[in-house]
């Protein structure tokens, strides 16, 4: 029988990341666009940034990173029963990203899917993998968030091309009996708001022949946007749980800009090196971020186990929201 006290939760068992061979610095962007390493350093705290090679798509470094993740967990491939993919650069329409990373793994009896929320893709796919588990739907999900901006970008607008790169990140989640106070996802929170669908957005898709296919952003407005949604997303997480600001051991944010980070982080009352920052050497790789950082902060020994990090995104939609993880 199994015991009362335990509930069923998503744990997180595995990371796993990807990134191109090739670096592009702000002193390459200049040599591209007009700009220069001291405005983009300023604005936003990039440094470089990941430019994917034509053979490194989203299924192929997602894959890696998800090969790595169900390794770091020990978990067989032929065991995965989902993934799920957060991407706005697909190598096709279709079969999904997902699917073609599951023939890729040889994840045999996983079902899988592609998920559209741009930058907070990660945290829409978490929430989702979250339910499913919780549901008893399945064991074990891949969630992965996999982008080639390089792609979508327009390199006459100085204005947006500095600002993104290449890169994906996996997660594995899987299901376990654990304690109240025990590892896993406490809570997740999803909002979206189409009426601001025009702050940012990608003008064409395989369903519109006519549109090339290009990002496209209100910096200013979406910034204003950012740093009060998120913060409220931040708050709602926090009062859902019981919890308070000084009980979050770790914030690892979405990485589009570091003054946004910052601006959240302050909100908080959390100190920098309670802040995961990875905008510096990867720039905004979209649904690929948090993962990427949250990867970063475990492998490398600074977030640890029993850790509680709270992660929080926005995106072209808008979307937003956030996830509380107990690692
Ligand atoms: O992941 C999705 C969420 N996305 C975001 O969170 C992005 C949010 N927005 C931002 O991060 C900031 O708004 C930006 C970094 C995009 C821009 O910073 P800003 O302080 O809002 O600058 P701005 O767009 O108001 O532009 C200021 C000036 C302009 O010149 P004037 O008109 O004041 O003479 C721009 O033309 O900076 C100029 N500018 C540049 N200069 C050099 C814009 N881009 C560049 C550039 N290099 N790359």
């Amino acid at each position: 029988m199994s015991d009362p006290a335990l509930i069923r939760r998503a744990v997180l068992t595995g990371t796993g990341t990807y990134l191109p061979a090739q670096i592009v610095t702000n002193e390459d962007m200049a040599k591209r666009v007009d700009t220069s390493d001291e405005w983009i350093t300023e604005r936003t705290g990039i440094k470089q940034r990941h430019f994917a090679a034509p053979h490194e798509t989203a299924s192929f470094m997602g894959a890696e990173a998800g090969r790595q993740a169900l390794s770091a967990a020990g978990l067989a491939p032929e065991a995965l029963g989902a993934i799920i993919v957060g991407t706005s650069t697909p190598d096709n329409a279709f079969p999904a990203t997902a699917v073609q990373i599951q023939a890729m793994l040889g994840a045999s009896k996983a079902f899988g899917f592609d998920l559209a929320a741009a930058c907070s893709g990660f945290i829409y796919g978490l929430s989702v993998a979250d339910a499913m588990i919780r549901a008893g739907q399945v064991e074990s999900v891949l969630v992965i968030g996999t982008e080639v901006y390089s792609r979508i970008l327009n390199f006459e607008d100085r204005g947006t091309c500095v600002l993104f790169g290449d890169g994906a990140g996996a997660v594995l989640l899987q299901a376990r009996n654990v304690a109240k106070d025990g590892a896993g996802l406490l809570s997740t929170h999803l909002h979206a708001d189409g009426r601001l669908g025009d702050i940012l957005y990608v003008d064409g898709a395989t369903g519109r022949r006519e549109m090339p296919g290009h990002l496209v952003m209100n910096g200013r407005e979406v910034f204003r946007h950012a740093v009060s949604l998120l913060s409220s997303a931040v708050t709602e997480a926090l009062s859902a749980n019981g919890l308070a600001a000084a009980d979050i051991d770790f914030l690892v944010p979405h990485q589009a800009n570091k003054r946004i980070i910052d601006g959240v982080g302050k909100k908080l009352g959390l100190p920098p090196e309670r802040v995961v920052v990875t905008v510096d050497k990867h720039a905004n790789t979209s649904a690929a971020s948090i993962p990427l950082a949250l990867h970063e902060a475990i492998a490398g020994g600074r977030i640890k186990p029993g850790a509680l990090v709270l992660l929080e995104a926005l995106g072209g939609g808008l979307t937003w929201g956030s996830a509380l993880l107990r690692i």
